[in-house]
C-alpha cells in the first residue's frame, strides 16, 4: 500500500512494506547509501547485507557537525554522486541527520527514510524538518526539505526497548488530542502490550498519525500557522525535558496535562476530557505529574521562540480532537505551573 502526499516543494511517497527487498525498488542498491546507527545495524543486519552503509553511534549526541563531516568523508569514499540516494534507517536521530546531510552534500541529493522507532514512524520522519544540534542548542542547524520516500514496517518495533514505546505513544496521544477524537477512543480501549502483539492494529494507528502529520505539514510546511498545533504539550514539555533531563515522551505527557488544565481555564474544556486524557496517559505508562520548580520553568519559557512581549503562543484544546493556537499571558501560565498539584 502506498500514499503520495503533495507538499509545495515535492511529492512524498509513503509506502507500507513487508519484504525489505521493496526498498531496492525506491532506492536501487547501486545508487543507495544507507545511514544507520550501531543498534539498528546489529538488530536488523539482514536489511544491510550487500549495501553501502554508514554506521553512526546511537543517541542524541550524534546529532552534531562532526557527524556531518564524517558522513561527507564516507560519501566521498563511496564515490557518491548527485544521483546518490541516502537512506536513513533508524530512529529520529538518524532521520534528522540523514535529511540534513543529504540536503547539503553536493548542494542536495535525494534521500528517504525507513524509520525504526515508534517516534520516528509517527513523527520525526514526516514533515521535512532536518537538522542537528550545536552545543546546548537543539536543532539549531537545519533545513526544511522533503524526503523522496518514507517506508513503514512496524515489525522493526519488535526490538524496541520499552521506554521507546512509551515515548512514541506520547506523540500518538498528542495527535489524537489535536486532531482525532476517534483515535483517542481507540487508544483508550487498548494499551502498549496490546499493540506490541497486534501488528495490524499498530500499523493502522501509525498510518493515522502519519496522515495527520503529513496533512498538517503539507499545508503549512514552514510553520506559519497550523503546523504549530503539533507543538501541543511541547512548550512546557521541552522546558522540563531540558531542566530535569526527562525522556521526551514523559516531558510531553506532563506538558499535555498542563496544557489541558490551561484549556479548562481559558476555553472551558470540560473536566471529563481532562480526566480522560490523564487516565490515557497513565494507561500508556507515562506520567501526568512532575514535581518541578515553577520559577525555573518560567525562566525557560520567557526565552521561548514563540514569545511575543508578555505572552506566548500556546496550543490549547477546545475539545478532544480540536486544538487551537492561543496567545496566553505569562501570568496565567505561571498560575497553572504554581498549581502543579494534579493527582497529588
Ligand atoms: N524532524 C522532526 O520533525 C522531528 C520530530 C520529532 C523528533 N525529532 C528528533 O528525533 C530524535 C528522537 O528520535 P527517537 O526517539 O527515534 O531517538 P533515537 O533515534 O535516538 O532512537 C532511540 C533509541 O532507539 C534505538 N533504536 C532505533 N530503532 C530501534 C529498533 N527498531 N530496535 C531497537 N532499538 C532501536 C536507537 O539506536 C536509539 O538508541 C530527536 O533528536 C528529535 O529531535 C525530529
Ligand atoms: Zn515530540
Amino acid at each position: 500500500m502506498e500514499r503520495i502526499f503533495s507538499f509545495p516543494t515535492a511529492d512524498v511517497r509513503v509506502f507500507y512494506f513487508e519484504d525489505v527487498a521493496v526498498i531496492d525498488t525506491v532506492a536501487p542498491p547501486e545508487l543507495a547509501v544507507y545511514i544507520t546507527d550501531e543498534h539498528v545495524v546489529k538488530l536488523h543486519a539482514n536489511c544491510f547485507a550487500g549495501k553501502k552503509v554508514i554506521v553512526l553511534p546511537a543517541g542524541e549526541a550524534t546529532k552534531q557537525l562532526k557527524t556531518i563531516e564524517y558522513i561527507t568523508a564516507q560519501l566521498l569514499q563511496f564515490q557518491a554522486t548527485r544521483q546518490t540516494i541516502l537512506v536513513g534507517m533508524g530512529g529520529g536521530v538518524i532521520c534528522d541527520i540523514t535529511g540534513f546531510a543529504a540536503s547539503i552534500y553536493m548542494r542536495g541529493v535525494r534521500f528517504g527514510f525507513i524509520p525504526t522507532t515508534l517516534l520516528a514512524m509517527t513523527d520525526a520522519a514526516m514533515g521535512g524538518k532536518n537538522g542537528i544540534n550545536f552545543n546546548e542548542y537543539k536543532n539549531i542547524l537545519g533545513c526544511i526539505r522533503q524526503p523522496l520516500f518514507i517506508g513503514i514496517n512496524t515489525i522493526f518495533l519488535q526490538t524496541l526497548p520499552h521506554q521507546e514505546w512509551a515515548n512514541g505513544f506520547a506523540e500518538i496521544i498528542k495527535y489524537a488530542c489535536i486532531a482525532n477524537a476517534d483515535l483517542l477512543e481507540e487508544l483508550a480501549a487498548k494499551n502498549i502490550a496490546f499493540f506490541q502483539n497486534n501488528v495490524t492494529e499498530l500499523t493502522s494507528v501509525v498510518e493515522q498519525c502519519i496522515a495527520i502529520k503529513m496533512h498538517i505539514t503539507a499545508v503549512d510546511e514552514h510553520e506559519k500557522g497550523d503546523r504549530k498545533l503539533l507543538n501541543f504539550g511541547h512548550t512546557i514539555g521541552h522546558a522540563i525535558e531540558n531542566l530535569y533531563l526527562l525522556p521526551h515522551g514523559k516531558a510531553v505527557s506532563i506538558g499535555m496535562m498542563l496544557a489541558v488544565r490551561l484549556s479548562e481555564k481559558e476555553l472551558g474544556l470540560d473536566t471529563t476530557s481532562v480526566q480522560r486524557l490523564s487516565d490515557l496517559i497513565l494507561q500508556y505508562n507515562l506520567p501526568v505529574f512532575y514535581d518541578f520548580e515553577a520559577e525555573r520553568v518560567m525562566e525557560i519559557l520567557v526565552m521561548d521562540k514563540k514569545r511575543t512581549g508578555n505572552t506566548i503562543d500556546f496550543i490549547l484544546l477546545e475539545s478532544i480532537g480540536k486544538a487551537v493556537i492561543k496567545s496566553i499571558g505569562f501570568d496565567k501560565i505561571k498560575m497553572i505551573l504554581l498549581k502543579n498539584d494534579y493527582h497529588r
